[in-house]
């Protein structure tokens, strides 16, 4: 297996991205904001320990996503490349990150960089709607569901996220400004860094791109 990071600022688009990529070229996506979101609605004991955290828009504590990330990567042993959303989100995840790989034997291939401006990440929060039974994203400007307020996949009823409120939304951007933007220089200072103009709605090119930059 090798890992490629999607790095980017809330609403910069990785989710959508990840999952386009998954469709076009079978790369596995692993979103760590999904994998925390399932343990919170089932109530495990990492859901309930992170919760708070979420839905304030902090970021949850390091170990508690680094073993569950850790537990994905372990009991996979089919995928080639798997596209790891949201996770490292500071440098100290980046450490554990690099030893997790070093422990499992898995290789970086390389940190995407969804390079988008703060108000156009804020006007795609704003407008994004989510599936809460099979955890699609849609968005009422620029990737509308066929049906108004309906999921295409499985027709539930779509929801806004509990950290979309504007004063969240807010924090999340200053978080990752301090927190996680410091990752973009250790990945280019490890010469791992590629970046994509994420400020384009158009997803198809958007999509070639980055497996074009994934390929090398
Ligand atoms: P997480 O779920 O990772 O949230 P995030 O990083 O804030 O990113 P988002 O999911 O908000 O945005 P996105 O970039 O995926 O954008 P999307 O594709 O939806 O994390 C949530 C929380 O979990 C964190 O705050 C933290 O508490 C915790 N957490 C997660 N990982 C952690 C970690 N490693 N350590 C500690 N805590 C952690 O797109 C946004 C909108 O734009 C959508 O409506 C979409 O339809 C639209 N859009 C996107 N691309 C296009 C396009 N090309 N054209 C048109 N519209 C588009
Ligand atoms: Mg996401």
């Amino acid at each position: 297996m090798e890992i490629v990071i999607l790095l980017g600022a809330p609403g910069s688009g990785k989710g959508t991205l990840a999952v386009e990529l998954a469709k076009v070229s079978g790369i596995r996506h692993l979103s760590s904001g999904d994998l925390l979101r399932a343990a919170v609605k089932d109530g495990t004991p990492a859901g309930m320990k992170a919760k708070t955290f979420m839905d304030t828009g902090n970021l949850v504590p390091d170990e508690l996503i680094a073993e569950m990330i850790e537990d994905v990567v372990r009991a996979d042993t089919k995928t080639q490349t798997l596209l790891l959303d949201g996770f490292p989100r500071n440098v100290p995840q980046a450490e554990i990150l690099a030893g997790m790989m070093a422990r499992v034997g898995v290789m970086l291939r390389c940190a995407l960089l969804l390079d988008v401006p703060d108000d156009v990440v804020i006007r795609r929060i704003s407008g994004r709607r989510v599936c809460p039974a099979c955890g699609a994203g849609f968005n009422v400007d620029t990737l509308p569901p066929k049906q108004d307020g309906i999921c295409d996949n499985c027709s539930a009823e779509l929801i806004i996220r509990k950290d979309d409120k504007p004063e969240t939304v807010q924090h999340r951007l200053e978080v990752y400004a301090a927190q996680t933007f410091p990752l973009i220089e250790y990945y280019r200072g490890a010469e791992k860094l590629v970046t994509i103009d994420g400020s384009s709605d158009d997803l198809a090119w958007k999509t070639q791109a980055a497996l074009q930059k994934i390929r090398g």
